[in-house]
């Protein structure tokens, strides 16, 4: 039987990223969970206004979103832990530019993707920032032909019904595909 728990927003676990902005002339990356797809190419990320990294992304209308792996866990929370205001973050990473060439990306993510900001909706205490994906940028090594293969990837995943960091789990099967078996011939 199910036990009513309140109002709450349970839909974890998200990818766990790394944004990216030019503020006052230096790169600096946020570490950002609350992110969505709003449009085949377009992206979503909710960042708290007091955050540095919006008025870099609201000032050059751009940023990016990097996706670290399993093994930068670490250097990723700690990127959520501390901000930009109080600690130049530009260091961290090694970091490159793409078309925008204002929108710094990390190359220690093997998944990068430069977004130009299409849409901001201003809620209360956040910006929901929608951007369109002008570039990805992908290491080979997390790559099966064309497309990028997550169980390479290795991304963090986050949640934070009970604050903490897992791991991807196998394949269960083919989308559009595995449901056909309901179908009444
Ligand atoms: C795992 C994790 C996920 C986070 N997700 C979000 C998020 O989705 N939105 C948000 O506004 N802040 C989020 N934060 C908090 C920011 O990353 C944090 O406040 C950071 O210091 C902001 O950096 P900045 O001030 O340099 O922009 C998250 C932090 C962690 C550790």
């Amino acid at each position: 039987m199910k036990k009513e728990i309140g109002a709450k927003n349970c839909l974890y676990p998200m990818p766990t990223v790394l944004v990216g902005a030019m503020v006052n002339g230096k790169p600096n990356y946020a570490t950002i969970a609350h992110v969505g797809i709003a449009d085949f190419n377009s992206v979503t990320i909710s960042m708290n206004k007091k955050h540095y990294t919006n008025a870099g992304i609201r000032e050059n209308k751009c940023f990016s979103i990097n996706v670290p792996t399993e093994d930068m866990v670490k250097i990723t929370d700690y990127c959520g832990i501390v901000s930009g205001k109080d600690e130049d973050k530009s260091l961290l990473f090694k970091t490159f530019y793409g078309k925008l060439g204002n929108a710094p990306m990390i190359e220690e993510c093997p998944l990068c993707m430069e977004c130009e900001l299409i849409a901001t909706v201003d809620f209360p205490n956040h910006d929901l920032f929608v951007g369109k994906v002008v570039g990805t940028y992908c290491d080979e090594h997390v790559m099966t032909d064309t497309n990028v293969n997550f169980l390479k990837l290795r991304p963090i995943l986050f949640s934070m019904t009970d604050r903490s960091y897992y791991r991807l789990g196998d394949k269960l099967g083919k989308p559009w595909s595995i449901g056909k078996e309901f179908k009444k011939v």
